[in-house]
């Protein structure tokens, strides 16, 4: 069963742009990346859009679909009704490079900003076994495919961008989550995701788990944690002693 589906594109470039129309055929169980090749194949050749799985596990195909930052690989168009006009616009948060495509490096720069798992320097090799729970721990974090979509949706720096310099959003907040609740990194990285990082700028909104093509719960199990464990540190009265006696 086909239909002539209704849709608005965003075209444009770093200098300007706006909602192109188009109507497209849509098929049967396709997605919506279905109908952007359709469309490049039929009436915009020179259509810019990122993608290379197909199956939701690269991460590169992101975008916006009626406002709801969204895989287009994995939207169905059977969640819309024939009659519906459907809006593809490019993520809000990083700036256009042409058509769908952003420029997503800020995310690659805040990745290079985090220091790397550091485990005991003596530990041999087979010296140390993981417990169950903190492997399952790990392992939901590391799901993540880096679609950005939690990035692009997190307020503080969609609404913002004076703060993109000292947030590194959720996807790396997450990350810097995962190495201190691992057993054998030896880093202390609540005070660095305090100051370098912009924890405190998290006002625990969800939006990024929200969005989370992979469902991670990345406010309840990595933004959360971490925001208690930079409390404790704070208010524990040893830690406290031991800051004010040992301060740089
Ligand atoms: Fe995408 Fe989820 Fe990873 Fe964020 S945490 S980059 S939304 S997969
Ligand atoms: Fe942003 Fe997620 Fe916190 S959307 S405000 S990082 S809970
Ligand atoms: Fe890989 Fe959509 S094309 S996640």
């Amino acid at each position: 069963m086909s239909y002539k589906g209704n849709f608005k594109v965003w075209r444009g470039d770093d200098t300007s742009g706006g909602l192109e129309d188009f109507v497209v055929e849509v098929n049967e169980g396709e997605v919506v990346l279905d109908i952007i090749h359709r469309l490049q194949a039929t009436q915009a050749p020179d259509l810019a859009v990122r993608w290379n799985c197909k199956a939701g596990k690269c991460g590169s195909c992101s975008a916006e679909i009626n406002g709801m930052p969204r895989l287009l690989c994995m939207t169905r168009m059977s969640v819309f009704t024939e009659q519906e006009t459907i809006t593809v616009t490019p993520l809000r948060t990083f700036p256009v490079v042409r058509d769908l495509v952003t420029d997503v490096s800020y995310n690659y720069q805040k990745a290079r900003e985090v220091p790397s798992f550091t485990p005991p320097e003596n530990l041999g090799l087979g010296e140390y076994r993981m417990k169950q729970r903190d492997v399952e721990r790990s392992q939901e974090f590391r799901k993540c495919i880096e679609c950005f979509l939690c990035q692009n949706t997190c307020h503080v720096i969609r609404d913002h961008e004076e703060n993109k310099e000292s947030f590194s959003g959720p996807r790396f907040l997450m990350r810097i989550a995962e190495l201190e609740m691992h057993p054998l990194d030896t880093e202390d990285r609540t005070r660095d995701a305090q100051d370098e990082h912009g924890l405190g700028y998290c006002n625990i909104t969800k939006c990024c788990t929200e969005v989370c093509p992979e469902h991670i719960k990345i406010t309840d199990n990595a933004l959360i944690p971490m925001k208690e464990r930079v409390a404790d540190r704070k208010y524990d009265p040893i830690v406290w002693l031991g800051n004010q006696l040992f301060r740089r």
